[in-house]
């Protein structure tokens, strides 16, 4: 195996490379696919892949985690995530990034108080206990930790893997630290006589990522700029116990949270002053589609196919044939709102939902748990025997033959015996226990009523949900279950084969349901047209990159009136990209290889289409390396090969996808990249410059290189006088 990295070939089996130990591409046993280190099943023929513990991994760790049943207090979620993470442990290929991202500051209010007096080394046993469950709670939710202060973290999320909820994240890091130290703060009370309190700061805004190599194969991120001091401003405005944001923040996490306002506050290097917002707790989970709703659905468009075969799944299921259907697209396409319209419609079933969240794959059985919940009427307030009274009422209720299914429900839920019946279990002997209760549970459930099952976000599942999902969708053959799946194109499934599993595939709008879309979302007003088709070619059938580009345009004050019926109120010079499309997609360009983002960003400053002949000479690469890439980003659904004849032609497949890469690489490096691409096309196209005169005139100015820019800029528009003068002279 030749490493992507460093070119090193490697002798069969490893997973690290010899020479810098960069996590290795697995190659399937079966058919030789290459497949990306965390994937579960192979791309090439599905068969299922080992799982790869990273060589640098706690031990005691990777054995707890095969322990389904694994909890926070064996072994934290932090811990997990930085186990099945150590892509953010691996070298970066791709240098300093600008990036969106939330910063975070936490600092311990009464540390001085506490080490008055103490020796210096009791007073670190007291302190450093606060700092770990600082940087637990980040590790939780993936953030990442970029310094550790005397008394106090600065941590990051969204980078330097970008995770398009990254205000979620820090939010929720910080408001577990505050419980968190809330606990530790009264035992340091009782045992010291002193109260130790935290403040919290959160920020969001685009940053520098640095990228800073260490000798031993490992990397630093600094994140600098300007969003990440507002942060630390908010952190010292913030009373011990709190946590303030910035309305940048606020913006973005609003539905999730309960907030107060506490009102505007300058702050050094921001002209204007900026509103200050405590938050108060979570408020209740809603997915994207939820928050939608609240601002108003857009108008449902199309997709009329999609909900005839959801109805003919439905139709089977109630015949006694139960059903599996995948709903697989790129974010935004409408997966679950063909879900939501498919509810609509009065079945006579009952429906249980359930939904991933991007931050719960590294928690067991939270899928399944959060279907459940709901099922057993479970309250956050109730305790633990009165949800124990739920669960037995409805499970003997439904059938007594259910019984021997309590244990396994009970230890799912998290009620725990003392002792535990299930303590002496072979771990995997139990884990198969719970899938086959739950499964148990829903087909008898679905013996009275037909059951409609509704998985969202598929692809951020943990691995033993996904498993019970694996149990469920083996039984379904010959019952009244409608399983309904979605997930972006990165879930791996092995029901495929199954005869009752149906696969849709959601695309783009087409043309003629993109400006109906366009139409019901902003009106047919004066001057809108040409906006519309700016929209549309930005956008490309994408209701939810629509909606949002809309949004933000209505937040520039650039439409306004109502919803349907807006005006233009000034002349459209760009259509900016909200940070929620960045972070999407920023999101997918993250999980590629860290050589495969990297021509990507590089092909980004060449432009949306390029000419095979010109990426190889703007990319130093040899040229089979450079054509492996390519591939993989093709295969990957990022660009296309537009035209093999004269001359190979590739395009990014998503106009927004080229912005947001190019808008991650910093300024010196696109200059150098434009430089090398308008030099590039000077060497190869020297005979028919005239045909790239604006092109090269646009690289150049961007390149700094201004004279040269205006030089070409003059012979595009000599040119093109010519050949207006041509055209309106007489044909002899
Ligand atoms: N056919 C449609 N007609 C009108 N609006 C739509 C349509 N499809 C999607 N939308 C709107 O676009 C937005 C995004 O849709 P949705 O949340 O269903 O996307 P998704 O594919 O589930 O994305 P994700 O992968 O991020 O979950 C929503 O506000 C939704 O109401
Ligand atoms: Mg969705």
């Amino acid at each position: 195996m030749t490493c992507p990295q460093c070119y090193t070939r490697n002798t069969t089996g490893r997973h690290y490379c010899a020479s810098c130990g960069y996590r290795l591409p697995y190659a399937c046993v079966r058919c030789s696919f290459l497949n990306d280190p965390h994937d579960r099943f192979c791309g090439g023929c599905g068969t299922s892949l080992p799982i790869h513990s990273p060589s640098n991994v706690d031990t005691k760790v990777v054995t707890a985690l095969t322990d389904p049943l694994v909890n926070t207090s064996s072994v934290t979620v932090g811990e997990r995530s930085r186990v099945e993470q150590p892509t953010i442990a691996s070298p970066s290929l791709t240098g300093d990034e600008r990036k969106t991202v939330t910063a975070l500051f936490a600092d311990l209010k009464g540390s001085t108080a506490l080490i008055e007096g103490l020796d210096p080394e009791e007073a670190r046993a007291l302190i450093d206990p606060a700092l770990q469950l600082m940087m637990d709670a980040v590790h939780r939710y993936e953030g990442y930790v970029a310094q550790a202060l005397g008394d106090g973290i600065f941590a990051v999320f969204g980078a330097p893997i970008a995770h398009e909820d990254h205000p979620q994240r820090a939010v929720y890091a910080a408001l577990r630290m505050q419980e968190e130290m809330h606990r530790y703060s009264n035992e340091v009370r009782l045992t010291h006589g002193v109260s130790l309190a935290m403040r919290v700061g959160v920020n969001t805004g685009e940053v520098l990522m640095r990228s800073i190599a260490k000798g031993d194969f490992r990397t630093d991120y600094v994140p600098v700029g300007h969003a990440t001091n507002v942060a630390a401003r908010m952190e010292q405005m913030a009373t011990p116990g709190s946590i303030l944001i910035t309305e940048h923040t606020k913006k973005l996490i609003e539905h999730n949270f309960e907030l107060n306002m506490l009102g505007a506050a300058h702050i050094k290097g921001v002209d204007a002053p900026l509103n200050v917002y405590e938050v108060v707790g979570a408020g209740p989970r809603h997915t994207r589609l939820h928050v939608a709703a609240r601002r108003g659905l857009s108008r449902f468009i199309g997709r009329q196919v999609e909900l005839q075969q959801l109805q003919t799944a439905l139709a089977h299921a109630k015949a006694g044939q139960g059903q599996t259907v995948h709903v697989r697209g790129e974010p935004g396409l409408g997966k679950s709102r063909l879900f939501y319209e498919f509810k609509r419609f009065p079945h006579g079933c009952a429906v249980l939902e359930t939904a991933a969240v991007s931050y719960g794959s590294t928690s067991p059985y939270l899928l399944v748990v959060e279907l459940l919940k709901p099922y057993f009427q479970m309250q956050p307030q109730d305790d633990d025997r009165t949800r124990r009274e739920r669960v037995i009422g409805k499970v003997l209720g439904l059938d007594r033959h259910l019984e021997d299914t309590l244990p396994y429900l009970f230890a799912l839920l998290g009620m725990h015996d003392t002792p535990s019946p299930l303590e002496h279990l072979d771990p995997q002997l139990r884990h198969q226990h719970i899938c086959d209760a739950v499964t148990r549970l829903l087909l008898r459930e679905s013996r009275n009523q037909p059951l409609i099952l509704i998985v969202e976000d598929a692809q951020w599942i943990d691995p033993e949900s996904h498993a019970v999902l694996d149990t469920l969708c083996d039984s379904l053959a010959s019952t009244n279950v409608l399983l309904l799946v979605n997930a972006r194109p990165e879930y791996r499934h092995a029901w495929g084969h199954k005869p009752y599993y149906t696969q849709i595939e959601m695309t783009p709008l087409g043309l003629a349901e993109t400006e109906t879309f366009l139409t019901h979302l902003i009106g047919t007003a004066e001057g809108l047209s040409l906006l519309k088709q700016h929209i549309l070619s930005k956008t490309e059938g994408t209701p939810f990159f629509m909606e949002e580009v809309v949004h933000t345009l209505v937040e520039e004050r650039v439409l306004t009136g109502e919803r349907g019926h807006y005006h233009l109120a000034q002349a459209v010079t760009d259509l900016h990209i909200s940070p929620t499309i960045q972070g999407v997609i920023a999101g997918r360009i993250d999980r590629l290889t860290p050589e495969e983002k990297l021509l990507l960003q590089q092909l980004s400053a060449i432009g949306r289409s390029f000419p095979l002949a010109l990426a190889r000479r703007v990319i130093a690469q040899p040229e089979d390396e450079l054509s492996r890439i390519l591939s993989a980003l093709q295969r990957k659904e990022f660009l296309y090969e537009e035209s093999a004849l004269p001359t190979a032609t590739y395009l990014f497949k998503h106009a927004l996808t080229q912005e947001v890469a190019y808008n991650s690489v910093p300024i010196e490096r696109r200059k150098t990249l434009h430089l090398q691409t308008a030099q590039a096309i000077e060497q190869i196209f020297h005979n028919q410059l005239e045909d790239y005169y604006r092109v090269l005139a646009h690289h150049y100015s961007k390149s700094g290189q201004t004279e040269k820019a205006m030089n070409y800029l003059l012979r595009d528009l000599r040119t093109a006088w010519f050949t207006s003068l041509d055209r309106s002279l007489p044909a002899e």
